[in-house]
């Protein structure tokens, strides 16, 4: 199993990016770019930090028709992305339509993996916006089985939920999790959170690591401590 630190760079622009990047000098890093960073530099900042040496999860969370999924997916693939996602709520058809776009004519292609509910959804959002009256781990599991089939290679979740999914879906079916602090550091938005030590002990196979890494006093100190703690 591969375990490994993925730092969250929610940054508002490139020029942010690098100079958080330099930080950490000849180091080579697996990087998630977001939403807000892809929306604002483009394809580009990809390709730059690509570039670098550094390997990137392109968070982006597709969700829409099979068809558009796959073609967009096609373009990430050969955008030579480490790690992208969908939304395991645009159900099975879509996410092996994701599957067949993400993978090249030599057989290889980045690993794909799904969110189940996002970590700002609870059971009360779920039952009364998204009518879905199931309990939330189960509806998690659930989402996992069915990416599991559609031959996603893993789910972004809680720590406290990697356990059970390794359970539902395989010891090698990936978890990726952020919602992780060190000891001490502010929680913040996230409302469930653990140490990358804790991490660890509950079977997670990737952390996301935001502010806890970019807001620290020295960032690369900050890696070493999270990697040290979860990678041992
Ligand atoms: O700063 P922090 O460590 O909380 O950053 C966590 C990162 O993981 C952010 O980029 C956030 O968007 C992302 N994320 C999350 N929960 C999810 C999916 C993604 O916190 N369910």
């Amino acid at each position: 199993m591969s375990r490994d630190v993925i730092i969250a760079c929610d940054f508002a622009g490139r020029e942010e990016t690098m100079e958080f990047l330099d930080l950490f000098g000849d180091r080579k890093l697996f990087v998630k770019i977001g939403m807000e960073l892809y929306y604002s530099c483009g394809p580009e900042i990809v390709r730059e930090i690509k570039s670098r040496g550094h390997r990137i999860f392109l968070d982006l969370k597709l969700h829409d028709i099979p068809n558009t999924v796959e073609k967009a997916m096609r373009v990430l693939s050969r955008m030579d992305v480490d790690m992208c996602n969908v939304h395991a709520g645009g159900g099975r058809t879509m996410m092996e339509a994701a599957v067949r776009g993400l993978t090249r004519e030599d057989g290889t292609r980045p690993v794909i993996i799904a969110v189940t509910q996002l970590t700002s959804t609870d059971e009360k959002t779920m039952r009364e916006e998204l009518l879905i009256d199931r309990p939330l781990d189960e509806v998690v599991t659930e989402y996992g089985r069915m990416a599991a089939d559609a031959g996603i290679d893993g789910v972004v979740c809680s720590p406290l939920e990697a356990g059970k999914i390794h359970s539902a879906c395989g010891e090698n079916f990936l978890t990726v999790t952020p919602g992780v602090r060190l000891a001490g550091d502010a929680a913040g938005d996230q409302k469930r959170v653990t140490t990358p030590a804790v991490a660890a002990e509950l079977g997670s196979d990737y952390i996301v690591v935001g502010r806890s890494i970019t807001g620290a006093a020295n960032p690369p100190e900050a890696y070493d401590r999270c990697c040290r703690e979860f990678m041992g």
